[in-house]
C-alpha cells in the first residue's frame, strides 16, 4: 500500500502488518485495551450494580483513568485539541484540560461549555479553537467578543470575519478532494461533503484573506470519522501540496480527527507511532521549505472518549415475537443514535442484578423504549435487524452498551419525551460523580408555554 508521499505502508487489519508493528501492536492491545467481555461486574472497579442503584438508569458512565491513557497515546504531537463535540459533558472537558488538552468547538454553545470548563480564550497555541463550515450571528459575535481563533471552512468565513475582525490570523480547513469515514454519514471529504474549502479555491481565499489584511496562519484537514489509517496518512501529501501552495505565513498544521478505536474484538488499535512518523515527516519538510517552526496539531473526539462510556440500562421486558427473544431496555435511540444512524456496532455485555456470572447465551434483539420500530440496537446499516448472542437474562438486570462515550451522549435527544440521561465519570482517583443529574419532568417542558 503506498502513501500519499509515496513510503510503503501498513494498513490497520490483524493480516499482513510488518513484524515490527504487530509487536509494538500486541504491547498497545495488552496495555490499556478495551476489555471485551459479555458479562460485566464492575466498571473501573465500581460494581455495575451498585453503580445502576445509585444513579439509576440509563446512565453513561465514563472511565477517567481510560481518557487519561487515551490521551497519553497521543502526547507525541505537539498539541492534542480534544473535538468536544464527540463528548462536552464539563466534567469531562475539565478532565482533559488538566492533562494540557485544548479544545475543538463548533458552535457558540461548545466555546461556551469550554469557558465554563475553564478553557481560557488567546494563547499560543490558541486554547480553543471554533471550527466550522458557517458562522451563525451568535458564533460570529462570540468569535469576535472573546478573540476566539476561527479555522474557516468555507470562502463566506473569511469574508464574514475579516469583515468584523479585520488584521488577525486565521486558519484554513481544506477540503482535499478525497475523505473517508466508519458510514458514508461520517466522510467529511470529496465533492459530496459539504466540509472545508475545496482544494482548488486556495488562491481565492489567499486574495480574499489579504483583503481584509488576514494572515493564514494555520492549515487543517479532517477527512472524516472512523477512517482507516490507509485514508488517514493520504492526507499529509494533500495538505503538504496546499502548505506550500499558501507559504510561510503557516505557523500550525492539524492532521484533524478521524482515528478509529476498536469496537469489536477484532478491531485493531492503530499505530500512533507510525501515524505520527508520517505527520512529522510532512511537518519536518514544511519547517525546511519555510525555514520556521511548524507546530503539529491532532484533534481527535473519538479517539479519547469511546472507549471510555458505559451505557448502563435496565432490562424491562423480555419477550417472544416468533423465533426472537428481545431484551427491551428503559434505553433507546434517544440516548444513543449510532445504531439507528449508521448501523453502528457498540459491544454488550449483562450484569444481573443477582451478580450471577454462570448464564448460558442465547441470540436475542437488543431495543428500547420508544415507540418507533428502528429503536433496535443490534441493527446493520439501512436497518435490518440483527441479534447478538448474550447471557441469558430476565427483567431487572441490566445490559450495559460499551464503547459509548464518543457520539452517544453527545447526539443524545427528547424524543417521546424521554429525559435526557444521567452521567457519571468515575474520577482518575476511582470516585464515581454525578457530571450531569437525569433531566427531570420540568427540564423536559422549560422554555414551552401555552398561549392566551
Ligand atoms: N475534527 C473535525 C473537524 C470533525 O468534524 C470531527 C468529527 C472531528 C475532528 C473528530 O472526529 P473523530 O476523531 O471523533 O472521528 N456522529 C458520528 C461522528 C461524527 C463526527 C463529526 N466530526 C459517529 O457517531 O460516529
Amino acid at each position: 500500500m503506498l502513501n500519499g508521499a509515496g513510503r510503503r505502508f501498513w494498513v490497520a487489519r490483524p493480516f499482513g502488518i510488518p513484524l515490527h508493528f504487530e509487536e509494538k501492536r500486541r504491547k498497545n492491545m495488552t496495555a490499556a485495551s478495551h476489555e471485551f467481555m459479555d458479562i460485566r461486574q464492575e466498571i473501573a472497579g465500581i460494581p455495575v450494580v451498585e453503580l445502576a442503584r445509585q444513579f439509576g438508569t440509563p446512565t453513561f458512565v465514563y472511565d477517567g483513568r481510560l481518557i487519561q491513557r487515551r490521551i497519553n497515546d497521543l502526547r507525541v504531537f505537539d498539541t492534542i485539541r480534544y473535538a468536544q463535540k464527540a463528548n462536552s459533558n464539563l466534567a469531562v472537558l475539565d478532565l482533559v484540560r488538566r492533562e494540557g488538552v485544548l479544545v475543538d468547538a463548533v458552535s457558540a454553545g461548545e466555546v461556551g461549555r469550554a469557558k465554563a470548563a475553564g478553557y481560557v480564550p488567546g494563547g499560543e497555541p490558541p486554547a480553543i479553537v471554533y471550527t466550522a463550515d458557517i458562522f451563525d450571528r451568535e458564533a460570529l459575535d462570540l468569535v469576535v467578543a472573546e478573540g476566539i481563533h476561527v479555522n474557516c471552512g468555507s470562502p463566506d468565513m473569511i469574508a464574514q470575519y475579516g469583515e468584523r475582525a479585520p488584521g488577525g490570523e486565521i486558519t484554513l480547513r481544506i477540503n482535499p478532494g478525497f475523505g473517508h469515514g466508519h458510514s458514508q454519514k461520517t466522510n467529511t471529504g470529496g465533492e459530496q461533503s459539504k466540509h472545508g474549502i475545496w482544494h482548488d479555491q486556495v488562491a481565492e481565499c489567499l486574495a480574499l484573506a489579504s483583503r481584509y489584511d488576514l494572515k493564514i496562519a494555520g492549515l487543517h484537514m479532517h477527512i472524516g470519522s472512523g477512517t482507516d489509517l490507509e485514508h488517514l496518512s493520504q492526507v499529509c501529501g494533500a495538505l503538504e501540496r496546499v502548505a506550500l501552495e499558501i507559504g510561510a505565513t503557516i505557523k500550525a498544521i492539524s492532521a484533524g480527527g478521524g482515528l478509529p478505536t476498536p469496537y469489536r474484538v477484532s478491531d485493531v488499535r492503530v499505530d500512533i507511532d507510525a501515524y505520527f512518523q508520517l505527520w512529522n515527516a510532512t511537518r519536518s519538510r514544511l519547517q525546511d521549505a519555510f525555514g520556521h517552526a511548524v507546530h503539529l496539531e491532532i484533534e481527535p473526539g473519538r479517539y479519547l472518549v469511546a472507549e471510555s462510556g458505559y451505557l448502563v440500562a435496565e432490562i424491562r421486558a423480555v419477550k417472544r415475537m416468533g423465533g426472537n427473544t428481545f431484551y427491551l431496555l428503559d434505553a433507546g435511540f434517544n440516548n444513543l443514535a449510532r445504531p439507528i444512524l449508521y448501523g453502528a456496532y457498540h459491544p454488550m455485555s449483562i450484569a444481573a442484578a443477582d451478580g450471577a456470572t454462570t448464564l448460558e447465551r442465547q441470540a436475542v434483539v437488543v431495543g428500547g423504549p420508544l415507540c418507533e420500530s428502528g429503536d433496535i440496537f443490534t441493527q446493520s446499516d439501512g436497518g435490518f435487524v440483527g441479534s447478538r448472542e448474550l447471557p441469558r437474562a430476565k427483567v431487572g438486570d441490566y445490559l450495559v452498551i460499551e464503547c459509548a462515550g464518543a457520539y452517544g451522549f453527545a447526539m443524545g435527544s427528547n424524543y417521546n419525551s424521554k429525559p435526557l440521561a444521567a452521567e457519571v465519570l468515575i474520577t482518575p482517583s476511582g470516585t464515581p460523580h454525578l457530571a450531569r443529574r437525569r433531566q427531570s419532568f420540568d427540564d423536559l417542558i422549560r422554555g414551552e408555554s401555552i398561549p392566551g
